[in-house]
């Protein structure tokens, strides 16, 4: 009996290591241990096995028992491993470059948009914030447009039902909330949380209700740029956003400020410019901003002494700039996610 344990354990030693799959090992295991298996039969002799002899037999099975049980559980082990490394494929390497040829980019608005913010950030401006979500004061009131303007009609504005509470928009008082419908509004929170001198550009996400067409979005992009300070004039008006005109269309750009209206501002311009390379848009005057020094009202508003300040402001459609910049003749581009069209960009 000692001999038939010897035998087995040294068959069943010398036949897993060529066990490969789970229907192999089964037979493998059932061949020993199964109910006809050749271990299960001397455990089954046992029985004929004299009292005295029992302990020292039942020791040498349990010996045999261990050996083949560790023996089925490294095999089991084994094609576990093997299954598990069909099912990942061949090894990579995390660390080499991706596969991918096109690993993503920053879309063409984020560009200009950061591109026009650093622009100013060399001129001494920081970048400041606003809620997309404001009130009626901070849009209109504040920036002295009267209650009959156009811009606040319901059909030009999103106006929010009365009751909705914004927590980050906090109200001057008893008024309505609304989509801004421009970034000026952060002309005047920036103006009622710091104190003069301040130099800021705002970008931001604005609202109007627009049908939506080659050239109007109801949703759309702008900077704010805003510079108080005493003796602010025209010349630093002009001095600073032709800096920020030859910086993004190059030094042949040429400006002009043509006289506009913004209630906001006094006197105001919208700013043209003229490039000679700039394709189909070559030598032609295209309106860029709006601009302006800030009207005294709207110092006095925000509690700054109109005698002793004195302001600069300015603002621009980033999905225009960018149009001019690349030649884009549909603003619906920039919002419709088509790698074709990101591609360009990156
Ligand atoms: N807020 C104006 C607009 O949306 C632009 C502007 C900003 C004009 C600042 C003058 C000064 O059209």
């Amino acid at each position: 009996m000692q001999q038939q344990l010897a035998n087995i354990v040294s068959e069943a030693t010398s036949a897993a290591p060529g066990i490969k799959t789970r229907p192999e090992f089964e037979v493998f295991k059932a061949k020993f241990v199964g109910a006809k298996g050749s271990m299960t039969s001397v455990m089954k002799l046992m029985a004929g096995v004299p009292k005295e002899e029992k302990p020292a037999m039942g020791k040498l099975i349990n010996e045999a028992k261990g050996k083949l049980e560790a023996l089925f559980a490294e095999t089991l082990a084994r094609i576990e491993d093997a299954e598990l490394a069909a099912r990942l494929g061949a090894p990579i390497d995390p660390t080499l470059p991706s596969p991918d040829d096109f690993a993503g980019s920053r879309h063409p608005l984020a560009q200009i948009r950061e591109e026009v913010c650093s622009v100013f950030h060399r001129l001494g401006f920081t970048v400041a914030d606003g809620p997309e979500l404001e009130t009626e004061w901070f849009c209109f009131d504040a920036l002295n447009t009267p209650a009959n303007h156009p811009a606040r009609d319901m059909q030009d504005t999103l106006f929010l039902p009365a009751g909705t509470r914004a927590p980050d928009a906090p109200k001057k008082a008893d008024e309505a909330y609304l989509l801004r419908s421009h970034t000026s509004s952060v002309q005047i929170r920036t103006m009622l949380s710091r104190k003069p001198p301040i130099r800021i550009v705002a970008p931001g996400r604005c609202f109007r209700r627009d049908t939506v067409d080659a050239t109007h979005s109801a949703n759309f992009h702008q900077i704010e740029g805003l510079w108080i300070d005493r003796d602010v004039t025209l010349k630093d008006l002009k001095s600073v956003l032709d800096s920020f005109v030859r910086e993004v269309f190059g030094n042949a750009a040429e400006t002009r400020l043509r006289p506009s209206f913004f209630p906001f501002t006094e006197p105001s311009f919208e700013m043209d410019i003229r490039v000679p390379n700039m394709g189909a848009l070559s030598n032609r005057w295209l309106e860029i901003m709006g601009c302006g020094l800030v009207d005294p009202k709207v110092l006095e508003n925000v509690g700054l002494d109109a005698s002793e300040w004195t302001g600069l402001a300015f603002g621009m459609g980033i999905e225009r700039i960018a149009m001019l910049v690349h030649g884009i003749d549909d603003i619906r581009h920039f919002y419709a996610n088509d790698l074709r069209f990101l591609r360009q960009f990156a």
